[in-house]
């Protein structure tokens, strides 16, 4: 017999707003930082203001803070309304919902505290990664536990991704941080000198890979079709797309570590991988942006599809990029530049954050009963000021990035280096400050959509939906 139950949208609901919240911390830490590069005073001598402090406390607001509230909140919808069921667990949702923002508030004091364990993207000291590991095994219950209730026999391709996400950010997380506890607040890696690297790297390239892409395709793969109003353009496109994509990102790690202790073998296998991975990436982005076939109209009339659209064209480029970056030759110009940083965030902020913003405003709508945003004219904006950001900021990185390589590589006849690393330095502030009107844009464009979401959910009824009582 069919109880009349509802979906748990209220977990969403907290997610999706938070979301936003986060993004703009993240971001306003990324634009202090930014500011910080032009001018170090802006430290104010205050240990917990300093740049190396900041850095890590902007990328894991932006990742994991941002990244992942948008991921667990867009998972947790959209494995409800394609399994037609409600979310497993009962109260479990709530715990995880509660438990990522406290794993989130503590790594933003620990962080200026100057606690961390030294490893890129996995900072946070063992307390909390223990945290993290309960938050995490209770998201996959719920995700996969709903996933088993499911009233309809197939699992659509987006939770695909979203799974794949969620066991490989536990695998990662618990190898990369398997360390020894010498205080409540300091561990040390169990892993010794290059295999400590390597391991890293794996966890790193594949954070890249699973958080910032699988789980971002789990939310292309649902919401590009439901605001186009089209199907998927391949479904078997689709399937080939995922497999290929999870078996070869494993192996590409290596890429991270051209000309260091690592054995030649592992760089060259990381480099081969990066290159074979192209071709899922476009795989990906071909199906995602052929969905809008019949519907290209839309770009012109909907702002939202423009935003989903244009993140896959960067998604495409990012993807394109990579691979050439992994080559080794390629590598020995753009390493320790700022072209690196010119990729990373045409990726971020291409690629994450403009597929966040997109589904949150497709989302929104849904969840407070509302027929769309409360300004279609205000996400126009959003769209414009967002994507000229983008583009000031990652065209400024690349043009510093490959002078600066150029600089420091080049040499006099008898052998002695033509320019002093303070000179590229010299050199290259006209573009941070490119880099930083940029980002102050992209900042800009949050807060419009924050007013946006404040408006249209202000006084709105949430949405209870009911689950249909037979698939
Ligand atoms: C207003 C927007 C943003 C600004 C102004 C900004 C600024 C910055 C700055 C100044 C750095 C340090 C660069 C360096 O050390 O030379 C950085 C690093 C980084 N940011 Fe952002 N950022 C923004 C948004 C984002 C977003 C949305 C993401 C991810 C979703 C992101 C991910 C990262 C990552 C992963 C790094 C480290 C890169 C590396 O180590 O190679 N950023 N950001
Ligand atoms: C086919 C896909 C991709 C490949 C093969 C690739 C390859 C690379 C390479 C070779 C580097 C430079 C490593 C170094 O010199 O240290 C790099 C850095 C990076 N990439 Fe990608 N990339 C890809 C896609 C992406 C995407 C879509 C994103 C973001 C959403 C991203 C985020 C990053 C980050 C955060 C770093 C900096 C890591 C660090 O040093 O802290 N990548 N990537």
């Amino acid at each position: 017999m069919q109880t009349e139950t509802t979906y748990n949208y209220k977990v969403v609901r907290q997610f999706t707003l938070i979301t936003i919240l986060w993004g703009i911390v993240g971001m306003t830490v990324g634009v202090l930082i930014a500011a910080q590069l032009l001018w170090p005073a802006l430290n104010f001598d205050i240990p917990w203001l300093t740049y190396s402090r900041l850095r890590p406390l902007h990328t894991n607001a932006v990742i994991f803070a941002f990244g992942g509230s948008a991921l667990i909140g867009t998972s947790f919808y959209v494995v409800q309304r394609t399994c037609q069921t409600r979310l497993f667990g009962g109260w479990l949702p709530g715990f995880v919902f509660w438990g990522w923002t406290l794993v989130i508030v503590l790594a933003a004091i620990t962080l200026p505290l100057g606690l961390t364990s030294s490893k890129e993207y996995a900072e946070l000291e063992w307390p909390i990664d223990l945290l993290i590991t309960v938050v995490w095994v209770a998201y996959a219950i719920v995700f996969f536990g709903t996933i088993m209730k499911r009233k309809v026999k197939h699992i659509y391709v987006a939770n695909w991704f979203y799974g794949a996400f969620i066991l490989t950010i536990a695998v990662l997380h618990i190898f990369n941080n398997i360390e020894w506890p010498i205080s409540l607040t300091k561990s040390y890696s169990v892993y010794p000198g290059a295999i400590d690297a390597m391991v890293q790297w794996w966890y790193g390239h594949n954070a890249v890979g699973f958080f910032l892409t699988a789980g971002f395709l789990g939310m292309m793969y649902y919401f590009i079709p439901k605001q186009a109003g089209r199907p998927v353009y391949s479904y078997r496109l689709s399937v080939v797309h995922f497999w290929a994509l999870i078996s070869t990102y494993m192996w590409a790690g290596p890429h991270h570590l051209h000309y260091t202790a690592l054995p030649d073998w592992a760089q060259s296998l990381g480099m081969v991988f990066s290159l074979i991975l192209l071709a899922p990436s476009w795989g990906g982005m071909i199906n995602g942006i052929m969905t809008l076939s019949g519907a290209w109209h839309k770009l012109r009339t909907d702002p939202i599809i423009r935003f989903l659209i244009v993140s896959l064209s960067f998604y495409g480029m990012s993807t394109f990029e990579g691979p050439m970056m992994s080559v080794k030759t390629v590598n020995a110009l753009s390493h320790y530049t700022d072209w690196t940083i010119g990729h990373v965030h045409s990726g971020a902020l291409g690629w994450v954050a403009l597929v966040t913003i997109g589904s949150t405003y497709a989302l929104l709508p849904w969840l407070y009963g509302r027929k769309s945003m409360y300004s279609t004219r205000l996400i126009e904006v959003h769209f414009w000021i967002a994507t000229i950001g983008i583009v000031l900021y990652i065209a400024s990185m690349w043009i510093a990035g490959v002078m600066q390589g150029l600089m420091w590589r080049a040499v006099n006849p008898d052998g002695t280096l033509t320019y002093t690393f303070m000179e590229s330095i010299k050199q290259t502030y006209p573009f941070y400050a490119v880099r930083l009107l940029g980002g102050v844009l992209f900042l800009a464009g949050m807060f419009v959509m924050a007013y946006n979401a404040w408006m249209t959910v202000r006084g709105a009824e949430p949405v209870e939906d009911r689950v249909p009582a037979t698939a």
